[in-house]
């Protein structure tokens, strides 16, 4: 019997159905992606999308609403519970449609329009929601046309960040928000230096950590909470939810934040997607995600060891993470023409910007690599290593003067 889709509408649903295909028979390599569970799906598919729910969990602006309201409820509690955090401290916003738009409310929250903001360069690894402009000037982001945004960047030999280098800068720059986190920076963020440096500037410290949320969830990757002041994460990345995002701040801003979320910067919540959050929040309670978490790092690691073998510049030499950036400058390649060599083998992976970049961010010198797709899949160290392996013949094939 065909499904009410397929009789209404059978060209998006085979376009559906091909995208079902293609997401089995290809190798899922982008840091950011991950596979949801049937039972979040279910929660993003219900009838929960139908429902106007303006405002905060029990203080609506619609009636009707005694079921979303117990539904945001039980997220918001979930969502502190996995990260051990006190409500009497915290308090989390789980509206934001998205990671970016998460990131503009602490920043209303917080800042006033013209005030500094020091983040980590997006050339490096950093995410354009942190105000991201050009060297030269252009303003990229719509953050950076409203606040003043600086940039740290990582040490040029390592790849890795000094410390020492940032507070520097902080002195220098005296920004009121000091961010960290970031799309394709391997290493761990050590929030305790942050924190310090922060505090000798008297910024306020925010922690978005977008891409490793499950990873600290899972305990694999250190809790920016005992430092941070406001902790933003999407939701779909490691923590493998649906498209949302999440906002912690301390109790005394849980009003201005609230307030920049809903009025200030969106409507109606998206009411199946907070639930879907709610139950992929369960799925991380429970202790096969920490199994999971821990075998995404265990599968970076073993990706990157192989790269490094068969000759490929992996940036700081390695991976505390779920992502292995590789800068392919040493073998004559562009991060475009690897990505879509790749794509032609069933490998996806982004190109990107590496530390030290010479090429466009069109046409960067770096590809990004990732874990937390395949690691659902069921996937080992061994298969990243066959992955590997399948990464220098394809670029070998290419290089030959026979191909
Ligand atoms: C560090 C970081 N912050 C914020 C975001 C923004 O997320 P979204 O794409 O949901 O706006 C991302 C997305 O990749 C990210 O990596």
């Amino acid at each position: 019997m065909s499904s009410a889709l397929q009789t209404t509408d059978p060209e998006i649903y085979t376009l559906i159905k091909q995208e079902e295909k293609r997401q089995v028979d290809e190798l899922e390599m982008i840091p950011s992606e991950n596979f949801v569970s049937p039972a979040v799906m279910e929660a993003v598919g219900s009838v929960l999308m139908n429902k106007y729910s303006e405002g905060r969990p029990f203080a609506r602006y619609y009636q009707g609403n005694a079921n979303i309201d117990k539904i945001e409820s039980l997220v918001e509690t979930r969502a502190l519970k996995l990260f051990g955090l006190d409500e009497n401290e915290w308090h989390v916003n789980v509206q934001p449609v998205t990671g970016s738009i998460a990131n503009f409310a602490v920043y209303a929250t917080l800042l006033s329009p013209g005030d500094k903001m020091l983040g980590m360069n997006l050339y490096d690894g950093g995410h354009l929601s942190h105000g991201w402009k050009l060297p030269e000037g252009k303003k990229i982001s719509f953050t950076s046309r409203i606040y003043d945004s600086h940039f740290y960047s990582v040490d040029q030999k390592t790849r890795v960040f000094d410390y020492e280098n940032i507070m520097k800068i902080a002195k220098r720059v005296m920004p009121k928000i000091l961010i960290s986190g970031g799309t394709a920076y391997p290493r761990e963020i050590e929030h305790a230096k942050m924190r310090q440096i922060a505090d000798s500037v008297g910024a306020y410290y925010m922690a978005d950590i977008a891409h490793e949320a499950g990873l600290v969830a899972g305990g694999v990757n250190t809790s920016p909470f005992p430092y941070a002041d406001v902790v933003t994460m999407t939701t779909r990345k490691t923590l493998r939810g649906p498209i949302g995002a999440m906002v912690f701040v301390k109790q005394e801003h849980a009003s201005a934040l609230d307030f920049n979320i809903f009025p200030g910067l969106q409507g109606g919540p998206q009411n199946h997607s907070i639930a879907g959050i709610g139950v992929a929040l369960k799925e991380a309670l429970q202790p096969e995600f920490k199994t999971y978490a821990r075998q995404v790092i265990k599968n970076a690691q073993a990706l990157a060891a192989k790269l490094l073998d068969l000759g490929f510049d992996v940036v700081s030499g390695g991976t505390d993470k779920h992502l292995v950036l590789v800068d392919l400058r040493n073998m004559g390649l562009s991060g475009k023409e690897v990505a879509l060599a790749l794509e032609k083998v069933g490998i996806i992976a982004n190109k990107n910007t590496v530390p030290n970049e010479t090429g466009k961010p069109w046409n960067p010198s770096g590809l990004r690599l990732g874990t937390p797709a395949l690691t659902t899949q069921g996937l080992k160290e061994k298969d990243m290593e066959k992955i590997a392996a399948k990464i220098a013949e394809t670029l070998q094939s290419r290089n030959s003067p026979q191909s």
